[in-house]
């Protein structure tokens, strides 16, 4: 059975090795730390392991979901929608969520869209390595 909860500075080591294993964009070390810092990661572990974990930041009544992620090897099982709804769930004074994703990434953008996020506009070369569009899209609670 699958167990969410927030991380906490044990973690780290296992958030970091998934986010190189399963991310062709990761983030460093350091974007980590400062979120735990700041209590803005939930993972869902599996038989003792960290297997998926969405990073959020809240500000009054608006949050933004800054990276959501599920190893390669427990994809397609529900764990990204998981993560968003008991966000959702947990958080009922959050009146508005934002997020930005390659406009090439569809599994991302297909879970954004079953969760009731809808693109609302577009950044022009936002990405690097390779350079891409970003759409910005955003859910209203
Ligand atoms: C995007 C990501 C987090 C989805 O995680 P997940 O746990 O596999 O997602 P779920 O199983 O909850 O999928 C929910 C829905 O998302 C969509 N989806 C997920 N993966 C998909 C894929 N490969 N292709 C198309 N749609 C997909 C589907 O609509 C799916 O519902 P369904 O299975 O009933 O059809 C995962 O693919 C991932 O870690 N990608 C790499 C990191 C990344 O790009 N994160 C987003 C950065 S902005």
């Amino acid at each position: 059975m699958s167990v969410m909860r927030q991380a906490n500075i044990c973690d780290l080591t296992q958030i970091v090795a998934l986010n190189i294993n399963s991310n062709d964009n990761a983030w460093a070390e350091q974007h980590f730390q400062a979120a735990l810092n700041n209590n803005q990661i939930e993972v869902i572990e599996y038989q003792g392991k960290i297997i998926a974990f969405a990073i959020w930041q809240t500000v009054l009544d608006e949050a933004e979901l800054h990276l959501i992620l599920t190893d390669k090897a427990h994809r397609r099982q529900g764990y990204g929608e998981k993560l968003i709804q008991s966000f959702v769930t947990n958080n009922p004074h959050i009146k508005r969520i934002v997020l930005e994703v390659r406009k090439s990434n569809t599994a991302a953008i297909n879970l954004y869209e079953k969760q009731g996020f809808r693109a609302i506009s577009e950044r022009k070369d936002y990405y690097m390595f390779p350079i891409e569009n970003a759409l910005i899209m955003e859910k209203i609670c």
